[in-house]
Order: structure tokens, then C-alpha cells, then sequence
């Protein structure tokens, strides 16, 4: 693997909107961002990705935008924004914004001019069809947030355009080297302003089987989903490489690309030396369990399952490239409350799972309020939920016939709004995230979970990350955190999960009890030095270490 300047550096997400509000009118901002930076310094963070924040209606949250050149006066304005970029390159940290470009909003003006024109230049931009001759429409294919992929185009009784997302994110035409070339323009804009880089929303959507056509119904609804098309899908390294050679290449810079459902095969390509991108993120466990009836359905993950996806990822990547792990994202439920068993979310346990995810080989990203343990919502009502995905998921349930509590129980563990509850900087009203009505509730347990109680308890799990971000950077360990291969180690052991970190000079072995029974575990070896325990006490001889209930441990052997 050739060296990149990214490689050993700690990545942070930043959700803007329910990261810092400095205005009081309950909404995230720029700002309020700025204003963290020094925490997110001292936590030991390089590397920042700003989910969207220009101008949008927010009908998905700023992943529908309507003007990629500007900054949603909500969050701020393009002065805050470039005053955001110098200020964390002074403090050494890159900003990382989010690329939207599967698809943008319906309020975007090569939208509108679509309408107005589905001939002319910017209706080329779009996917626009006729019904078919049948009566039917173009495909069965099933949009993301729910129903069919197409919807009248406004104006037009006879024309349909596509949209794998909500109504409101019209997909662009890849296809169409004009619309490229837009793409393009407006990503060398930003990066030339100063960005680090870009994540990359749904890239693996941007293209299509074409010409549509049907495939067989996974539901109901007589719909498919649009993973039936995307595995059959052929031909995107064109587009990606051409994007990475316009964009990324000539500025150095770094990307990272959501990239689902990848062929074992194309990993190479994709984050190889040369590869599309910088990195992209390991979702194999992200995705266990998820039932193709709706998120009702899904079933939930245990420790070995965990294990065994990790290690299958680790496995699959070796020296390909970094790789990028996490236990959460703006999409998904808190980590500890998934990947923990119910009832044994802990600190102690929240510590363990951060050891072992956060010393994988590859690039280890925090979601914001996870590095406090910040947990899991529960909704009294659907009418408190804001995310259209879980609302869409609800009606499916409610449409398998489970009733309303059945239904929201079932929705809620997965729901999206569980990592979009504001930040909780401290136990004072809305937990110090804004002065007037946040504009999504507070998840009420924030007297007992928030910064300004972890910030001096050196047991605290805010301070146990501060150790993983310092322990990553510790110039004795960092060339072995960061090149060194990863062995499994007591691999079939259940409910364990342990590796070695290996490179030419050194062997750091990280053990994580996963339940909260007692184990007595063979050691590799006797260690040299310990580098890192959740818990105060040790048990340890030549050949055993006996580890308490979810206790880590990470030893230089
Ligand atoms: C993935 C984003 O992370 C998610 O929040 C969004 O809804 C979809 N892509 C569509 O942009
Ligand atoms: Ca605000």
C-alpha cells in the first residue's frame, strides 16, 4: 500500500444539525461547529465530515440540495463556512463536506428549467420517460423512502421522472457528460476553497440498468428494490474513475464513498493504490440482519455475528487499502445500543466496543456523542419522529398488520433519529445544544449521559476514546496501529473477540470480553506492557488473562 498523507489519522461526522446550535433558534449551525473545535481537537480529531449543509428545503435533511454553491442560511453562511475551513486548518484539521450527487432536490433550478423545458439542456440532466405502452410505469423499482421511483413530472401529465430516493431528490443522469462536467466544476470549486475532501452519498446508485425494466417483486406492492438492478449493474468504475481524475487526484485530496453491496473483486479498484477513492466505509455489519420486508422485520446482531462481519471485512480488505470503520452514522442507531446486548449497555461495555472497533486495521471515524455513549431514543409516538425513512417503515409494519405499538417499537430501534438527537454538551436545559426549542427532542437521559460530567473523569468513556485517539497517534504504536496486518486470535472462542495488530517489530494484542460473564483466555504470549483496560483491576499470569464482564484490554506483547 502506498503511504497517503490521511493514513493514521482519527476521523470525526459532524451532523450539523444537531451538533451546536449558536443562535437559539434550535437548529445546529456552522458557528456552533467553530465553536467545538478546540474539543474536537483535544478529543484528537484530524479529519471532519460535515453532513450537507447547503441550501435545501430539508426534505431529507440536506441530502436534497438545492444550490450546491451555497451555505441553507439555517446553518449559516458562506463567510461561516470558509472561516470554518481556516479554522480547522489552523488547529491541523481537514473538512470533509458531503457530496450529494446521485441526486438533488426538486427545488434545484436544473429541475425547475426541466420542467419548464424536459427537451432542453437541463431536462438531459434528469431521467425523464414516457408510461409504456402498456400503461404501466418505465420500471417496478421501488424508491428508497417508499412507492414507486417515479412520479409525474409537475407540469407534465404524460411524463415521469426517477427518483431511487424521495420524490423530492430527482436522480441526475449520469450518463449525460454534460451533467458530469457540472459535477465536476462545482467539486473542484469547494476543494479549490480549501476542503480536504469529500464523503460520498450514494454513489453506488448513480448508475443504471438501462433500458429500465421490470424485476421480480420483493413485496406486496408489487415493487423491487433497487438492489436488484444495482447487482446487476456494470460499468461504474468509468464514471468514478473519471470523476477521481478531474477531482480528487489533482488536489491530493481525500474521499471516502458510501459504498454498499461492493463485489469482493472490485475492492481494487475501488481503494487500491489507485483506486476511486481514499476510502469507503464497512457496512457489512451495519447491514446484518436487515429483513427485505422493512426495517420491522430485521433481526438484531450478537457478538459473534459482529465479530464475524468485522473479520470478513478485514479479511477481504488486507493490504488493498484503509478501509473505514464505525459503529455509527447520521443512518443508523447508536452503535452501544446495537452492537451491545439489551441490558448490558454499560460504560464499561460502551469502552469495550469502542477498543475494538476503534483498533481495527484502517481509518477509525466517531460519529458525534459517541464518544460520550450517547444511546438510543424511544419514541412515545410516531408523530415525534422526523426521519422519512423510519415513517415510511412504520406504514409498512402497520401494513403487515402489526398494530401502532407493535409497530413503532419495532421501527424505533433502527430509526435514523436515533443518532440525530442533539449533541449533549451538559445536563442544563436541552442539554446545552441550544438556548430555545431543538428542533428534534433531547434524548431525556442526557443528566446522566453528557460531556460536561465526562470531560475530568478519567474513567469516563469521553476520556477512554481520548486514550484510543492518543494511543493511535503514540509515535511507539503508530506505525503498527496503522500498516500493521490484522490477525484474528481465539477466533471461534464465543462471545470473545480478539486480534493482534502485527507489523515487522511488534505484536499489540487487543481482547475484548463480549458478555458479561468471566472469562479465563489463553495469551499469545506474556505482555510487555499494557496499554489500555476499561477496568482497574487485571487478572493475569504467565499464560491467562482472566477478563471480567465486558472488559478490554490492548497489550504489547
Ligand atoms: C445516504 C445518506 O447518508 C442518507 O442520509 C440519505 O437519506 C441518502 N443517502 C440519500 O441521499
Ligand atoms: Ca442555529
Amino acid at each position: 500500500m502506498n503511504r497517503k498523507w490521511w493514513h493514521g489519522k482519527v476521523a470525526y461526522q459532524v451532523y450539523p444539525k444537531s451538533f451546536c446550535d449558536s443562535n437559539g433558534d434550535g437548529i445546529g449551525d456552522l458557528k456552533g461547529i467553530i465553536s467545538k473545535l478546540d474539543y474536537l481537537k483535544d478529543l484528537g480529531v484530524d479529519i471532519i465530515w460535515l453532513s450537507p449543509c447547503y441550501v435545501s428545503p430539508l426534505a431529507d435533511q440536506g441530502y436534497d440540495i438545492a444550490d450546491y454553491y451555497n451555505i441553507d442560511p439555517r446553518f449559516g453562511t458562506m463567510a461561516d463556512m470558509e472561516t470554518l475551513i481556516a479554522e480547522a486548518k489552523k488547529r491541523d484539521i481537514g473538512i470533509l463536506m458531503d457530496l450529494v450527487v446521485n441526486h438533488c432536490s426538486d427545488e434545484h433550478e436544473w429541475f425547475k428549467k426541466a420542467c419548464a423545458d424536459p427537451d432542453g439542456r437541463c431536462g438531459k440532466f434528469f431521467y425523464i420517460e414516457k408510461r409504456r405502452p402498456d400503461g404501466s410505469l418505465p420500471c417496478n423499482w421501488r424508491s428508497c423512502f417508499g412507492g414507486p421511483v417515479w412520479d409525474k413530472l409537475p407540469g407534465h401529465d404524460d411524463l415521469y421522472y426517477l427518483h431511487t430516493f424521495h420524490k423530492k431528490q430527482p436522480d441526475l443522469n449520469w450518463e449525460n457528460p454534460e451533467l458530469r462536467e457540472e459535477v465536476y466544476k462545482m467539486m473542484n470549486w469547494w476543494l479549490d476553497k480549501g476542503l480536504a475532501g469529500f464523503r460520498i452519498d450514494a454513489i453506488i446508485n448513480i448508475k443504471k440498468v438501462l433500458p429500465f425494466k421490470d424485476y421480480p417483486a420483493d413485496r406486496s406492492d408489487g415493487l423491487s428494490s433497487t438492489a436488484s438492478m444495482l447487482k446487476e449493474q456494470t460499468g461504474i468504475g468509468a464514471f468514478l474513475g473519471e470523476m477521481r481524475d478531474r477531482t480528487f487526484k489533482p488536489h491530493n485530496s481525500f474521499s471516502v464513498g458510501e459504498v454498499f453491496d461492493e463485489k469482493p473483486e472490485e475492492i481494487p479498484e475501488f481503494i487500491g493504490d489507485n483506486g476511486y477513492f481514499s476510502s469507503m466505509f464497512d457496512f457489512s455489519e451495519t447491514v446484518f440482519g436487515r429483513s427485505p420486508l422493512g426495517s420491522y422485520a430485521d433481526s438484531g446482531i450478537t457478538p459473534d455475528d459482529y465479530k464475524r462481519c468485522v473479520f470478513q471485512t478485514q479479511w477481504q480488505i488486507g493490504d488493498i487499502g484503509m478501509i473505514s470503520n464505525i459503529i455509527e452514522n447520521h443512518d443508523e442507531s447508536r452503535g452501544v445500543s446495537r452492537y451491545i446486548p439489551e441490558g448490558d449497555v454499560t460504560p464499561t461495555s460502551k469502552k469495550m466496543l469502542a477498543a475494538l472497533y476503534f483498533l481495527l486495521k484502517g481509518l477509525p471515524w466517531i460519529y458525534q456523542g459517541q464518544e460520550i455513549g450517547m444511546e438510543n431514543i424511544s419514541f412515545d409516538s410516531i408523530d415525534e419522529v422526523d426521519d422519512i425513512s423510519t415513517i415510511d417503515s412504520y406504514r409498512v409494519a402497520r401494513a403487515a398488520g402489526l398494530s401502532e405499538k407493535e409497530a413503532l417499537r419495532a421501527v424505533e430501534k433502527s430509526s435514523r433519529d436515533n443518532a440525530r438527537t442533539p449533541f449533549q454538551w451538559d445536563g442544563s436545559e436541552n442539554a446545552g445544544f441550544t438556548t430555545g426549542k431543538p428542533w428534534l427532542r433531547v434524548n431525556p437521559n442526557y443528566t446522566e449521559i453528557n460531556l460536561a460530567d465526562q470531560k475530568d473523569d478519567p474513567d469516563s468513556v469521553f476520556n477512554f476514546y481520548r486514550q484510543l485517539t492518543r494511543l493511535r497517534k503514540n509515535p511507539d504504536y503508530q506505525e503498527t496501529l496503522t500498516y500493521g496486518r490484522l490477525v484474528p486470535y481465539l477466533e471461534d472462542r464465543h462471545n470473545v473477540m480478539a486480534y493482534l495488530r502485527q507489523s515487522e517489530s511488534q505484536s499489540i494484542l487487543v481482547m475484548g470480553n463480549f458478555q458479561k460473564e468471566p472469562q479465563i483466555l489463553p495469551l499469545p504470549s506474556v505482555p510487555k506492557k499494557i496499554l489500555l483496560n476499561n477496568l482497574h483491576d487485571l487478572k493475569l499470569d504467565s499464560e491467562n488473562v482472566t477478563l471480567d464482564g465486558y472488559q478490554v484490554i490492548v497489550a504489547e506483547l
